[in-house]
Protein backbone atom coordinates (compact mmCIF):
# COMPACT_ATOMS: atom_id res chain seq x y z
CA UNK A 1 0.00 0.00 0.00
CA UNK A 2 1.26 3.66 -0.95
CA UNK A 3 0.82 6.25 1.53
CA UNK A 4 1.42 9.75 2.32
CA UNK A 5 2.07 10.94 5.92
CA UNK A 6 2.33 14.44 7.01
CA UNK A 7 4.46 14.39 10.08
CA UNK A 8 4.31 17.70 12.46
CA UNK A 9 6.61 17.06 15.00
CA UNK A 10 5.58 20.23 16.92
CA UNK A 11 8.07 21.14 20.42
CA UNK A 12 9.39 20.18 23.12
CA UNK A 13 8.80 16.10 23.60
CA UNK A 14 6.56 16.22 20.57
CA UNK A 15 9.60 16.00 18.21
CA UNK A 16 11.36 12.70 20.31
CA UNK A 17 8.21 10.89 19.98
CA UNK A 18 7.39 11.46 16.72
CA UNK A 19 10.96 11.12 15.52
CA UNK A 20 10.66 7.17 17.14
CA UNK A 21 7.65 6.94 15.79
CA UNK A 22 8.46 6.92 12.23
CA UNK A 23 11.28 4.51 12.86
CA UNK A 24 8.68 2.39 14.02
CA UNK A 25 6.55 2.71 11.21
CA UNK A 26 9.40 2.39 8.88
CA UNK A 27 9.81 -0.92 10.22
CA UNK A 28 6.15 -1.53 9.85
CA UNK A 29 6.65 -0.24 6.27
CA UNK A 30 9.53 -3.03 5.81
CA UNK A 31 8.08 -5.93 7.27
CA UNK A 32 4.22 -5.81 5.74
CA UNK A 33 5.66 -4.45 2.58
CA UNK A 34 3.65 -0.73 2.25
CA UNK A 35 5.72 2.47 0.90
CA UNK A 36 4.85 5.16 3.45
CA UNK A 37 6.15 8.81 1.68
CA UNK A 38 6.80 11.31 4.87
CA UNK A 39 6.18 14.47 4.40
CA UNK A 40 7.51 17.30 7.13
CA UNK A 41 5.47 20.04 8.19
CA UNK A 42 6.15 23.06 11.11
CA UNK A 43 3.44 24.02 13.69
CA UNK A 44 3.72 25.47 17.19
CA UNK A 45 6.16 27.31 18.49
CA UNK A 46 9.23 25.84 16.48
CA UNK A 47 6.96 27.37 13.36
CA UNK A 48 7.07 30.79 15.08
CA UNK A 49 10.32 30.74 15.40
CA UNK A 50 11.37 29.70 12.09
CA UNK A 51 8.35 31.75 10.11
CA UNK A 52 7.20 33.90 12.72
CA UNK A 53 3.74 31.77 12.26
CA UNK A 54 2.04 28.91 14.51
CA UNK A 55 0.89 27.48 11.44
CA UNK A 56 2.19 28.58 8.20
CA UNK A 57 0.19 27.87 5.02
CA UNK A 58 2.96 25.47 3.82
CA UNK A 59 1.78 22.58 6.87
CA UNK A 60 -1.75 23.18 6.03
CA UNK A 61 -0.64 22.10 2.08
CA UNK A 62 1.62 19.22 3.22
CA UNK A 63 -1.36 18.20 5.56
CA UNK A 64 -4.03 18.59 2.24
CA UNK A 65 -1.93 16.13 0.04
CA UNK A 66 -1.41 13.54 2.42
CA UNK A 67 -3.68 10.44 3.75
CA UNK A 68 -3.16 11.14 6.93
CA UNK A 69 -1.36 13.42 9.47
CA UNK A 70 0.20 12.54 12.89
CA UNK A 71 1.23 15.56 15.06
CA UNK A 72 3.34 15.57 18.28
CA UNK A 73 2.52 17.98 20.38
CA UNK A 74 2.66 22.39 20.52
CA UNK A 75 3.92 24.82 23.00
CA UNK A 76 6.41 25.43 25.62
CA UNK A 77 7.37 28.30 28.69
CA UNK A 78 9.26 29.89 25.97
CA UNK A 79 6.48 31.34 24.15
CA UNK A 80 4.00 31.43 27.51
CA UNK A 81 3.99 35.23 27.41
CA UNK A 82 3.49 36.11 23.40
CA UNK A 83 0.55 37.59 22.23
CA UNK A 84 -2.41 35.43 21.08
CA UNK A 85 -2.49 35.16 17.67
CA UNK A 86 1.27 33.81 18.07
CA UNK A 87 0.46 31.54 20.83
CA UNK A 88 1.50 27.88 19.52
CA UNK A 89 -1.98 26.51 20.45
CA UNK A 90 -3.00 28.85 17.80
CA UNK A 91 -1.47 26.44 15.17
CA UNK A 92 -3.63 23.57 16.99
CA UNK A 93 -6.71 25.27 16.55
CA UNK A 94 -6.33 26.43 13.43
CA UNK A 95 -5.06 22.84 11.68
CA UNK A 96 -8.44 21.50 13.84
CA UNK A 97 -10.60 23.96 11.37
CA UNK A 98 -8.51 24.07 8.34
CA UNK A 99 -8.96 20.57 8.02
CA UNK A 100 -12.40 20.14 9.51
CA UNK A 101 -11.06 17.87 12.69
CA UNK A 102 -14.46 18.19 14.00
CA UNK A 103 -14.37 14.88 15.73
CA UNK A 104 -11.78 14.09 19.02
CA UNK A 105 -11.79 10.17 19.62
CA UNK A 106 -10.06 9.31 23.06
CA UNK A 107 -9.71 5.11 23.86
CA UNK A 108 -9.97 4.99 27.31
CA UNK A 109 -8.52 1.19 27.54
CA UNK A 110 -6.71 -0.46 30.88
CA UNK A 111 -3.59 -2.30 29.64
CA UNK A 112 -3.25 -5.39 32.50
CA UNK A 113 0.65 -4.42 33.30
CA UNK A 114 -0.47 -0.93 34.77
CA UNK A 115 -3.82 -2.14 36.30
CA UNK A 116 -1.50 -0.58 39.37
CA UNK A 117 -0.18 2.50 37.96
CA UNK A 118 -4.12 3.94 38.39
CA UNK A 119 -5.27 6.74 40.97
CA UNK A 120 -8.24 4.38 41.11
CA UNK A 121 -8.36 0.97 43.01
CA UNK A 122 -7.68 -1.59 40.73
CA UNK A 123 -11.43 -3.33 40.74
CA UNK A 124 -12.67 -0.27 39.23
CA UNK A 125 -10.82 -0.13 36.28
CA UNK A 126 -9.82 -3.18 35.52
CA UNK A 127 -11.38 -3.79 32.12
CA UNK A 128 -12.37 -0.56 31.12
CA UNK A 129 -12.92 0.01 27.37
CA UNK A 130 -14.51 3.02 26.36
CA UNK A 131 -14.30 5.98 24.02
CA UNK A 132 -14.69 9.92 24.47
CA UNK A 133 -16.03 11.57 21.15
CA UNK A 134 -15.43 14.70 21.84
CA UNK A 135 -16.82 17.75 19.42
CA UNK A 136 -14.01 19.86 18.36
CA UNK A 137 -14.88 22.60 16.09
CA UNK A 138 -17.42 24.28 17.42
CA UNK A 139 -18.95 25.78 20.96
CA UNK A 140 -16.97 28.07 23.11
CA UNK A 141 -13.42 27.80 22.07
CA UNK A 142 -14.77 29.09 18.28
CA UNK A 143 -18.21 30.84 19.42
CA UNK A 144 -18.06 34.65 18.28
CA UNK A 145 -18.06 37.24 20.27
CA UNK A 146 -15.08 36.23 22.49
CA UNK A 147 -13.71 39.55 23.96
CA UNK A 148 -13.13 42.03 26.62
CA UNK A 149 -16.51 44.33 26.83
CA UNK A 150 -17.63 47.05 29.56
CA UNK A 151 -20.55 45.98 31.17
CA UNK A 152 -22.77 48.08 33.65
CA UNK A 153 -19.67 50.59 33.46
CA UNK A 154 -16.95 47.62 34.70
CA UNK A 155 -14.75 46.05 32.59
CA UNK A 156 -15.79 42.28 31.69
CA UNK A 157 -15.51 39.12 29.00
CA UNK A 158 -17.25 37.44 26.78
CA UNK A 159 -17.42 33.82 25.27
CA UNK A 160 -19.70 32.20 23.05
CA UNK A 161 -21.07 28.94 23.52
CA UNK A 162 -22.47 28.36 19.97
CA UNK A 163 -23.48 24.91 17.99
CA UNK A 164 -25.39 24.52 14.27
CA UNK A 165 -27.51 21.22 14.07
CA UNK A 166 -25.27 20.33 11.27
CA UNK A 167 -22.72 20.58 13.76
CA UNK A 168 -24.14 18.51 16.57
CA UNK A 169 -26.05 16.46 14.41
CA UNK A 170 -22.43 15.06 12.66
CA UNK A 171 -20.25 14.61 16.19
CA UNK A 172 -23.75 12.46 17.39
CA UNK A 173 -23.87 10.26 13.94
CA UNK A 174 -20.06 9.54 14.40
CA UNK A 175 -20.66 8.36 17.81
CA UNK A 176 -23.68 6.28 16.89
CA UNK A 177 -21.37 4.62 14.41
CA UNK A 178 -18.64 3.94 16.55
CA UNK A 179 -21.45 2.40 18.57
CA UNK A 180 -22.83 0.21 16.82
CA UNK A 181 -19.25 -1.52 16.15
CA UNK A 182 -18.68 -1.65 19.83
CA UNK A 183 -21.16 -2.68 22.70
CA UNK A 184 -24.18 -0.72 21.50
CA UNK A 185 -24.42 2.21 24.25
CA UNK A 186 -23.93 5.63 23.79
CA UNK A 187 -24.21 8.46 26.53
CA UNK A 188 -24.41 11.86 25.50
CA UNK A 189 -23.18 14.13 28.09
CA UNK A 190 -24.75 17.90 28.29
CA UNK A 191 -25.94 20.15 30.94
CA UNK A 192 -29.75 20.22 29.57
CA UNK A 193 -30.63 22.13 32.56
CA UNK A 194 -29.20 25.17 32.42
CA UNK A 195 -27.66 25.35 28.01
CA UNK A 196 -30.35 25.98 25.26
CA UNK A 197 -27.40 24.66 23.20
CA UNK A 198 -27.68 21.39 25.46
CA UNK A 199 -31.37 21.23 24.46
CA UNK A 200 -30.75 21.17 21.55
CA UNK A 201 -27.90 18.59 21.39
CA UNK A 202 -30.30 16.48 22.99
CA UNK A 203 -33.09 16.62 20.93
CA UNK A 204 -30.64 15.87 17.89
CA UNK A 205 -29.30 12.99 19.66
CA UNK A 206 -32.82 11.74 20.47
CA UNK A 207 -33.31 11.72 16.56
CA UNK A 208 -30.26 10.39 15.33
CA UNK A 209 -30.90 7.34 17.36
CA UNK A 210 -33.94 6.60 15.72
CA UNK A 211 -31.92 5.68 12.80
CA UNK A 212 -30.36 2.75 15.14
CA UNK A 213 -32.60 0.79 17.05
CA UNK A 214 -29.91 -1.69 18.03
CA UNK A 215 -28.03 1.15 20.11
CA UNK A 216 -28.85 2.47 23.26
CA UNK A 217 -28.65 6.09 24.40
CA UNK A 218 -28.87 8.19 27.34
CA UNK A 219 -28.20 11.04 28.42
CA UNK A 220 -26.12 12.43 31.44
CA UNK A 221 -25.69 16.19 33.02
CA UNK A 222 -22.26 16.85 32.65
CA UNK A 223 -21.18 17.00 36.45
CA UNK A 224 -23.17 13.75 37.23
CA UNK A 225 -20.74 12.08 34.21
CA UNK A 226 -17.40 13.58 35.89
CA UNK A 227 -18.69 11.79 38.77
CA UNK A 228 -18.92 8.49 37.55
CA UNK A 229 -16.26 8.35 35.53
CA UNK A 230 -14.50 7.90 38.83
CA UNK A 231 -17.31 5.74 40.46
CA UNK A 232 -17.86 3.32 37.56
CA UNK A 233 -16.23 4.01 34.22
CA UNK A 234 -16.76 0.18 33.30
CA UNK A 235 -20.10 1.26 32.46
CA UNK A 236 -19.43 3.71 29.76
CA UNK A 237 -18.87 2.33 25.98
CA UNK A 238 -19.19 5.62 24.22
CA UNK A 239 -19.62 9.27 25.66
CA UNK A 240 -20.02 12.02 23.30
CA UNK A 241 -19.59 15.41 24.05
CA UNK A 242 -19.78 19.42 23.68
CA UNK A 243 -16.12 20.61 22.85
CA UNK A 244 -15.13 22.28 26.34
CA UNK A 245 -16.73 19.24 28.15
CA UNK A 246 -15.33 17.00 26.07
CA UNK A 247 -11.77 18.84 27.06
CA UNK A 248 -12.44 18.28 30.50
CA UNK A 249 -13.96 15.39 30.71
CA UNK A 250 -11.44 13.33 28.26
CA UNK A 251 -8.63 14.57 30.46
CA UNK A 252 -10.37 13.24 32.97
CA UNK A 253 -11.09 10.02 31.34
CA UNK A 254 -7.44 9.87 30.71
CA UNK A 255 -6.15 9.28 34.49
CA UNK A 256 -8.59 6.29 34.59
CA UNK A 257 -5.79 4.14 33.04
CA UNK A 258 -3.10 5.49 34.26
CA UNK A 259 -0.13 7.58 32.83
CA UNK A 260 -0.71 10.57 30.24
CA UNK A 261 2.28 8.70 28.27
CA UNK A 262 0.17 5.85 27.22
CA UNK A 263 -2.99 8.03 25.49
CA UNK A 264 -3.65 7.93 21.90
CA UNK A 265 -5.97 10.08 19.74
CA UNK A 266 -7.57 10.71 15.96
CA UNK A 267 -9.20 13.50 15.03
CA UNK A 268 -11.43 12.80 12.63
CA UNK A 269 -12.97 15.01 9.40
CA UNK A 270 -15.34 15.39 7.31
CA UNK A 271 -12.85 15.13 4.12
CA UNK A 272 -11.67 11.54 5.19
CA UNK A 273 -8.15 13.17 5.70
CA UNK A 274 -7.85 12.67 9.84
CA UNK A 275 -5.23 13.70 12.15
CA UNK A 276 -3.39 11.48 15.23
CA UNK A 277 -1.57 13.00 18.35
CA UNK A 278 -0.88 11.85 21.94
CA UNK A 279 -3.05 13.06 24.36
CA UNK A 280 -0.11 14.79 26.33
CA UNK A 281 1.35 18.22 25.50
CA UNK A 282 5.24 19.06 24.65
CA UNK A 283 6.34 18.65 28.34
CA UNK A 284 9.17 20.50 28.55
CA UNK A 285 10.27 19.58 32.13
CA UNK A 286 11.51 16.17 30.49
CA UNK A 287 12.41 17.34 27.02
CA UNK A 288 15.50 16.70 25.31
CA UNK A 289 16.25 13.97 28.21
CA UNK A 290 15.28 10.89 25.69
CA UNK A 291 12.83 10.15 28.43
CA UNK A 292 9.73 10.60 27.09
CA UNK A 293 7.11 7.74 26.76
CA UNK A 294 6.60 7.31 22.86
CA UNK A 295 3.64 4.88 23.28
CA UNK A 296 1.37 7.16 23.12
CA UNK A 297 2.41 8.70 19.83
CA UNK A 298 3.03 5.09 18.94
CA UNK A 299 -0.30 4.31 19.39
CA UNK A 300 -1.77 7.06 17.75
CA UNK A 301 0.07 5.90 14.81
CA UNK A 302 -1.72 2.55 14.96
CA UNK A 303 -5.07 4.33 14.89
CA UNK A 304 -3.61 6.00 11.73
CA UNK A 305 -3.06 2.18 10.65
CA UNK A 306 -6.51 1.28 11.70
CA UNK A 307 -9.23 4.37 10.20
CA UNK A 308 -7.11 5.79 7.82
CA UNK A 309 -5.46 2.65 5.82
CA UNK A 310 -8.01 0.08 6.86
CA UNK A 311 -4.73 -1.74 7.99
CA UNK A 312 -6.38 -3.70 10.87
CA UNK A 313 -3.48 -6.40 11.23
CA UNK A 314 -0.76 -3.85 10.97
CA UNK A 315 -2.84 -1.89 14.10
CA UNK A 316 -2.64 -4.76 15.97
CA UNK A 317 1.03 -5.82 15.75
CA UNK A 318 1.48 -2.57 16.99
CA UNK A 319 -0.78 -2.34 19.68
CA UNK A 320 0.21 -6.15 20.95
CA UNK A 321 4.25 -4.65 20.49
CA UNK A 322 2.92 -1.86 23.01
CA UNK A 323 1.76 -4.90 25.36
CA UNK A 324 4.08 -7.37 24.92
CA UNK A 325 6.68 -4.25 26.26
CA UNK A 326 4.93 -3.46 28.68
CA UNK A 327 4.63 -6.90 30.07
CA UNK A 328 8.77 -8.09 29.66
CA UNK A 329 8.59 -5.56 32.72
CA UNK A 330 10.65 -2.36 30.82
CA UNK A 331 8.97 0.77 31.20
CA UNK A 332 9.97 4.59 30.34
CA UNK A 333 10.74 6.78 33.82
CA UNK A 334 6.90 7.77 34.14
CA UNK A 335 6.20 4.01 34.83
CA UNK A 336 9.32 2.90 36.47
CA UNK A 337 8.38 4.17 40.28
CA UNK A 338 12.27 5.05 40.25
CA UNK A 339 13.02 1.89 39.49
CA UNK A 340 15.52 0.97 36.33
CA UNK A 341 13.42 2.66 32.97
CA UNK A 342 15.11 2.30 29.53
CA UNK A 343 15.17 5.45 27.02
CA UNK A 344 12.40 6.70 24.76
CA UNK A 345 14.88 5.26 21.61
CA UNK A 346 15.09 2.02 23.40
CA UNK A 347 11.82 1.51 23.82
CA UNK A 348 10.97 1.87 20.48
CA UNK A 349 13.64 -0.54 19.56
CA UNK A 350 12.07 -3.22 21.24
CA UNK A 351 8.51 -2.27 19.27
CA UNK A 352 10.76 -2.59 16.28
CA UNK A 353 11.91 -6.36 16.86
CA UNK A 354 8.73 -6.93 17.81
CA UNK A 355 7.26 -6.38 14.96
CA UNK A 356 10.31 -7.98 12.76
CA UNK A 357 9.11 -11.34 14.46
CA UNK A 358 5.60 -10.31 13.59
CA UNK A 359 3.08 -12.42 11.19
P1 LIG B 1 2.09 17.81 29.36
O1 LIG B 1 1.16 16.76 28.89
O2 LIG B 1 3.08 18.32 28.41
O3 LIG B 1 2.84 17.29 30.66
C1 LIG B 1 2.19 16.97 31.88
C2 LIG B 1 3.10 16.08 32.73
O4 LIG B 1 3.12 14.75 32.17
C3 LIG B 1 4.56 16.54 32.75
O5 LIG B 1 5.11 16.30 34.01
C4 LIG B 1 5.22 15.68 31.71
O6 LIG B 1 6.58 15.45 31.94
C5 LIG B 1 4.42 14.38 31.79
N1 LIG B 1 4.33 13.72 30.49
C6 LIG B 1 3.55 14.10 29.43
N2 LIG B 1 3.75 13.32 28.38
C7 LIG B 1 4.66 12.40 28.76
C8 LIG B 1 5.28 11.31 28.10
N3 LIG B 1 5.00 10.98 26.82
N4 LIG B 1 6.19 10.57 28.78
C9 LIG B 1 6.49 10.88 30.04
N5 LIG B 1 5.93 11.89 30.74
C10 LIG B 1 5.03 12.65 30.09
O7 LIG B 1 1.15 19.02 29.88
P2 LIG B 1 1.57 20.44 30.47
O8 LIG B 1 2.80 20.32 31.28
O9 LIG B 1 0.34 20.98 31.07
O10 LIG B 1 1.85 21.34 29.20
C11 LIG B 1 3.15 21.53 28.63
C12 LIG B 1 3.02 22.26 27.32
O11 LIG B 1 2.33 21.43 26.39
C13 LIG B 1 2.21 23.55 27.41
O12 LIG B 1 2.82 24.50 26.61
C14 LIG B 1 0.85 23.15 26.88
O13 LIG B 1 0.18 24.25 26.30
C15 LIG B 1 1.22 22.14 25.84
N6 LIG B 1 0.17 21.17 25.53
C16 LIG B 1 0.04 20.82 24.22
C17 LIG B 1 -0.88 19.88 23.85
C18 LIG B 1 -0.92 19.50 22.41
O14 LIG B 1 -0.07 19.87 21.64
N7 LIG B 1 -1.89 18.72 22.00
C19 LIG B 1 -1.78 19.24 24.82
C20 LIG B 1 -1.52 19.63 26.18
C21 LIG B 1 -0.58 20.58 26.50
MG1 LIG C 1 -6.89 19.22 27.12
Amino acid sequence: MEKTIALLPGDGIGKEVLKVTVDVLKAIEEHFHHQFQFQYGLIGGDAIDQTGTPLPDETVEICKNADAVLLGAVGGPKWDSNPPALRPEKGLLGIRKQLDLYANLRPIITFQSLLDESALKREYIDGVDFIVVRELTGGLYFGEPSERITKDGEEGAVDTLIYKRSEIKRIIVSAFEMASKRRKHVTSVDKANVLETSRLWREIAEEVAKDYPDVTLEHMLVDNAAMQLINAPKRFDVIVTENMFGDILSDEASMITGSLGMLPSASLSSTGLHLYEPVHGSAPDIAGQNIANPTAMILSAAMMLRHSFDLENEAKVLEDAVNQVLQSGKRTADLAKGGPSISTEQLAEEIKAIIAKSQ
